[in-house]
């Protein structure tokens, strides 16, 4: 085993299941990039305040290029011997340029180091996420826009409630995830800002410039306290709760898209690319990858779960129960990026079964509300019009029929002020067409929000 980092301070060997356990480079390996790049720019700093001199921090900067690109080229294998991704690239580094490798670690610490690699590392993924939700918008705003005059019943208590289009259906989940781009955007501003320079806890006693490393890493501002800089996870517990309610619409739409696809409701087909057989049933297409996207969300939100617990509790400043933020937040991240490329796919995908839905709103009544509209817009009390409106109903019930086929004699039997027009306006398009109130369901309403979804988007 390669000489440890502190041999000095101590002289015995580590443990090698205690080793093993302390180790992180099995997962903070995917920082790589942001972990040279952060190097480079502390190099940078160092030679600018000549704390090592231009040509030195220039042999340190080409040096931290060159392991970069070899560890992009394949060139240069990660060592999983090395305790993390911090000390792996500074060994490299020195057993490539000999002591001026060992300069770089100069007013540095891995307690700001680790800080600045997380904030740039979720930073990016953040970026990541956010076109692949665009993505996902972009498919539903694809189907809506075919089926602008679908009519479906609208569900209250999973009852059928009243008619609406498929298309505003689908627009509430557009909104929902507009708002995730708004959340992860918001979060942003809060992570997007550096702890280099806050060194172990103090600070240093060497004349550094943490606002020139700030701006070469695209930081808005530095934290400023150093304590602060290397004990705060607030932007994980963020990160992680922006995932668990994006997961959590993720996971209702899906829900919705294992019902429609059900034999029951038969809404929607989905496409054989993202269903799965059964190995005794020969009938069944299930519908696996909306539950999976369901199942993950519970995932996630036990990794919100696990970092808020791994932080209660814990005294300034870094202590090593701060090494577990990593594998819970690179979940959520692996999570959700694969939920919503496989979302923006099966939406995409996804046959619409116009008449299957229409019949399903012919049978449910949900015209009655706008029968008892009628009878108030002929002059009649709602409350009374809505009695009269549920005897109809039980009645229709009874016999076997629905509002549309009711005899205008016996609608006649209830109020006189029921007239021949009842029938046009208790059809379903009547119905869907006048409810014209911002946001409501009318046929011009979902003009105005995919209008309005579209320059979000731009
Ligand atoms: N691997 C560590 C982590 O992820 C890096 C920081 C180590 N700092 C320390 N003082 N041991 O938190």
């Amino acid at each position: 085993m390669a000489q440890k980092m502190w041999a000095g301070r101590t002289a015995g060997e580590t443990d090698k299941l205690a080793d093993d356990f302390n180790s992180s480079i099995h997962f903070d390996c995917r920082m790589y990039k942001q972990d040279i790049k952060g190097s480079m720019a502390h190099a940078a700093m160092l030679g600018a305040k000549g704390i090592i001199t231009q040509a030195e921090a220039e042999t340190l900067i080409a040096g931290l290029e060159e392991i970069l690109a070899d560890i992009e080229s394949g060139a240069l294998d990660i060592n999983m011997d090395s305790e993390d991704i911090h000390m792996f690239v500074e060994e490299v580094l020195t057993q490539r340029l000999g002591d001026v490798g060992k300069k770089l670690h100069t007013a540095r610490s891995r307690n700001d180091q680790v800080a600045l690699d997380l904030r740039m590392h979720l930073r990016d993924e953040a970026e990541t996420i956010i076109g692949y939700i665009k993505d996902v918008i972009k498919a539903l705003l694809i189907i809506i826009k075919d089926n602008k005059t679908a009519i479906l019943p609208g569900y209250t208590h999973l009852q059928r409630a009243q008619p609406i289009t498929f298309a505003h259906h689908l627009l509430a989940y557009c909104f929902m995830l507009l708002r995730d781009i708004d959340r992860f955007t918001d979060m942003k501003k809060r992570m997007n800002v550096s702890p280099i320079g806050s060194c172990a806890l103090a600070g240093t006693t060497y004349d550094t410039d943490r606002y020139f490393e700030a701006e070469q890493l695209g930081f808005d501002s530095i934290c400023l306290n150093s304590i602060d800089g290397v004990s705060d996870r607030d932007f994980v517990v963020e990160f992680i709760s922006c995932c668990s309610v994006l997961m959590m619409h993720l996971s209702r739409l899906s829900e919705e898209i294992i019902l429609w696809s059900s034999w029951e409701f038969k809404f929607i087909e989905l496409s054989d690319a993202y269903t799965t057989g059964s190995s005794i049933m020969p009938q069944k297409k299930n519908s696996d990858m909306a539950e999976l996207i369901r199942g993950k969300t519970g995932r996630v939100y036990g990794d919100l779960m696990g970092i808020l617990t791994t932080l209660k509790g814990l005294p300034l400043a870094y202590n090593k129960d701060m090494q577990e933020d990593k594998e819970g937040v690179f979940d959520a991240v692996d999570t959700v990026k694969m939920c919503l490329q496989v979302m923006a796919g099966m939406v995409a995908t996804m046959k619409v079964n116009r008449q299957n839905m229409l019949r399903a709103a012919q049978e449910g009544f949900i015209n009655a509300t706008d029968l008892a509209d009628y009878l108030v817009k002929k002059g009649m009390p709602f409350r009374t019009a809505y009695k009269i409106s549920g005897t109809i109903v039980a009645d229709c019930i009874a016999r076997k029929l629905v509002l549309e086929t009711y005899p205008l004699t016996d609608y006649k039997s209830h109020s006189d002020l029921i007239d021949e027009d009842i029938y046009n306006e208790i059809s379903l398009e009547t119905c869907v067409a006048k409810r014209i109130s911002v946001g409501g369901t009318g046929f011009e309403s979902a003009n105005m929000q995919i209008e309005y979804l579209e320059s979000k988007l731009d």
